[in-house]
């Protein structure tokens, strides 16, 4: 089978050809029909990521496809062969077969197709844990989105107005405004268009922001925390930009500001059933179609770096997904 490796922090990922792997005891073997890319594959690459498996491994941190097989003596827990699940595994998603825990298996809601499920956990998971469990976002509460076309920005702007809170996104140039504006935004702020200091004066002009959803740091986290309204929360999400934010303790006391840091994937360590319960709900929310996943670009294996390219670049919308079966 053919699997996208990281081999050395000096070469870039390989495809390789590897034998398919068998279940061991608590695992299943799955046939993957999609794998959804993320901004940390590319952190993962730079040796950047905060969580990296050892080397070599094949990258790919979340996956969708059919159960083949189960280990042996494996508690099944309702899954068996020809289960369709979405796996949340940190890494092996770029390949066309692979060996998962099978707590890891979460079997998708019958009309969610395999591209919408590999693009659907981290992205929706991150945001709902943010503005729920971390913010407590409330209804008719002001909600800025930094990043707002992306991975998880797009998600938080879906998940914001479906909590019932105003929206305001922030992104670069009209195609992607559109995109935030489908998926509920109520105000919409061109990043491109703004002079050092707008994208403050924007907001405030706003009303100010209760919650900021910030996954790309650097300047705009600092000017969102100039347009923070006393009593607002401040998600760190994380720092596409590639800067890693100040943050004046003074400012924070005088405003009654919270800056609240969000890893979804340290939920998976220290307290899963938080992760557990955000994904039932999500699933419901899916299956009222309350939720529309959007994948604006499938890729072949042979084109996962083009796939990569398309994040770093700043041109993706959404998520990008990789098909390995076609
Ligand atoms: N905390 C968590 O649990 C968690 C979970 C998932 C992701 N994240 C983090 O969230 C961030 C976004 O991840 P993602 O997968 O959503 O990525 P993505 O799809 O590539 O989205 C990143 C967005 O950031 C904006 N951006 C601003 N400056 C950028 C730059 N210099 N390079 C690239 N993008 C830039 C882009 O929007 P514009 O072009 O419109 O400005 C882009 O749409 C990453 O830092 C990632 O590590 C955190």
């Amino acid at each position: 089978m053919r699997a996208y490796r990281l081999e050395s922090r000096e070469t870039p990922p390989v495809l390789r050809d590897l034998p398919v792997p068998s279940p061991a005891r608590g695992e299943a073997l799955v046939r993957i029909a999609a794998c959804g890319l993320n901004f940390a594959d590319l952190l993962m690459i730079e040796g950047k990521y905060q969580d990296i498996p050892p080397l070599p491994f094949t990258l790919g941190l979340e996956l969708a496809g059919t159960i083949e097989a189960l280990g042996p003596q494996t508690e099944a827990r309702g899954l068996m062969p020809g289960t369709r699940v979405a796996v949340y595994a940190g890494q092996g998603g770029l390949a066309e077969w692979g060996t998962f825990p099978v707590d890891r298996c979460v079997p998708i809601p019958a009309a969610m197709t395999f591209a919408e499920a590999a693009a659907f956990q981290i992205a929706y998971g991150t945001s709902h844990v943010a503005l729920d469990h971390r913010a407590r976002l409330q209804p008719g509460e002001r909600l800025l989105v930094l990043g707002a076309a992306g991975g998880v920005g797009l998600t938080a702007v879906e998940i914001g107005h479906r909590m019932g809170a105003t929206v305001i996104a922030v992104a670069r140039g009209p195609e992607k405004l559109a995109v935030a504006r489908a998926a509920g935004a109520d105000h919409l702020i061109d990043s491109d268009s703004l002079a050092p200091g707008g994208l403050r004066d924007a907001v405030k002009a706003l009303g100010g922001a209760d919650v900021v959803y910030d996954p790309v740091g650097g300047e705009q986290f600092t000017e969102a925390l100039r347009a923070t309204n006393p009593d607002g929360r401040i998600l760190a999400m994380g720092f596409a930009s590639g800067t890693v934010p100040p943050i004046p303790a003074n400012h924070l006391l005088v405003k009654n500001i919270s800056v609240i840091g969000v890893y979804w994937g340290g939920y998976l360590k220290f307290r899963p059933e938080v992760l557990t319960r955000s994904m039932a709900t999500l699933f419901d929310w899916y299956a009222d179609g309350g939720l529309k996943p959007h994948v604006s670009a499938i890729l072949p294996l042979d084109r996962v770096a083009e796939g990569l390219e398309l994040l770093r670049t700043r041109k993706a919308t959404g998520k990008v997904v990789i098909s390995p079966a076609e």
